[in-house]
């Protein structure tokens, strides 16, 4: 069963109000650390993230460790999965010099504040969110765990933590992204005595459309259908050639009655700054094959200074381990000013 996901709502912005006035705004935004992130992350949220810092916008990049814990296989090999997380972040340009990268584990104060936060939202609030709806049918698990269950809830102090009043997300996290919303004004409604302690953050939503896997369906990890940043340039050769289309030898764009062709052309659309229905004239009536050849070319073209420094990275595993301590310890000074502030307000000052 599939539920029904919000509409971004009036609050969301796009990346034209945060050009005009990067200063305004504070970021956090973040991944669970389950494996190599893929082109659908990356056109989807990642490269908004280096393009958000590079403007100047203070920004958080928090890697979700406990939020895994909902999920067996990845829990039994985090250290190797945060890593990774961390090699695909410097690879495309997230700055630790300009961003801070941290887990939020390592975080105290960070997960002191969901205890507060859990006060102030109902167990039928959270039986409502759609993804975790979605996310509980997917597993297959026999019981659902109080994680699962409030991670949502967990999320927001991801959030709040650090004031943040921008999250760019995907439409699966809008309705986390409104929980915490309600959260941020419950608190202040109750503890705030006329002043907000936490901002209302609002949605940065990608201007990029969905990416289809090679299956044909949304491209992710679970699905074995993805191009991971990493992938080498033969797999990821070898990935597009298998990648389903159609019989039709003309190439269109017409992602409603040709979604898998159509993907494939706003793919390399995406890494050559062009437009799709540009890419489909340049292919004509090449068909699949010729599809495919542009295809690989211009997303390992695209890849291949990503790849260059991914690989580099990979070799400084002590560096790696800098990048987090040093994120984690910036994002603890935050995380504690913050909590003593919450402190404050709720007279738990002993
Ligand atoms: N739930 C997010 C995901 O699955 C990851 C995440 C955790 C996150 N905390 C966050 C995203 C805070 C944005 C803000 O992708």
């Amino acid at each position: 069963m599939k539920t029904t996901l919000p509409a971004p709502g009036p609050d969301a912005l796009g990346m034209s109000a945060v050009q005009e006035d990067p200063g305004r705004f504070r970021v956090l935004t973040g991944d669970r650390p389950t494996g190599r992130l893929h082109l659908g992350h990356y056109f989807g949220t990642l490269h908004n993230r280096v393009r958000l810092q590079n403007l100047g916008v203070e920004t958080y990049v928090i890697i979700a460790d406990y939020q895994v814990l909902t999920d067996r296989d990845v829990a039994d090999n985090l250290t190797g999965y945060v890593e990774e997380l961390v090699l695909d972040y410097l690879a495309i340009g997230v700055d630790p010099a300009r961003s801070t990268i941290f887990a939020h584990s390592a975080v105290p104060a960070l997960n002191q504040l969901l205890l507060p936060f859990l006060s102030l939202v109902s167990t039928a609030e959270l039986g409502r969110n759609p993804t975790v709806k979605d996310e509980i049918a997917r597993s297959r698990q026999s019981s659902v765990s109080g994680l699962m269950f409030t991670y949502p809830v967990h999320q927001a102090a991801d959030i709040l933590f650090c004031k943040a009043n921008l999250v760019p997300v995907g439409q699966d996290q809008l309705p986390h992204l409104e929980l915490t919303r309600t959260i941020a004004r419950r608190f202040n409604d109750r503890y705030g005595a006329g002043t907000a302690v936490f901002p209302q953050p609002r949605a940065l939503l990608s201007d990029a459309p969905l990416l289809l896997g090679t299956d044909g369906t949304k491209m992710s990890k679970s699905r074995g259908n993805a191009i991971t940043l990493a992938a080498g340039a033969d797999e990821t050769a070898r990935l597009i050639k298998g990648a389903k289309t159609d019989s039709e030898r003309h190439i269109t764009y017409d992602p409603a009655t040709r979604p898998e062709v159509s993907s494939l052309l706003l793919l390399a659309a995406l890494c050559q700054n062009r437009t799709p229905r540009q890419v489909a004239a340049g292919i004509g009536s090449g068909g699949a094959a010729a599809l495919k050849r542009t295809v690989t070319d211009a997303v390992n073209e695209y890849l291949a200074p990503i790849r260059a420094r991914r690989a580099q990275y990979a070799r400084d595993r002590a560096y790696l381990r800098d990048v987090l301590r040093e994120g984690n310890d910036r994002a603890r000074a935050v995380a504690d000013t913050t909590l003593a502030e919450v402190r404050a307000a709720m007279n738990s000052h002993y």
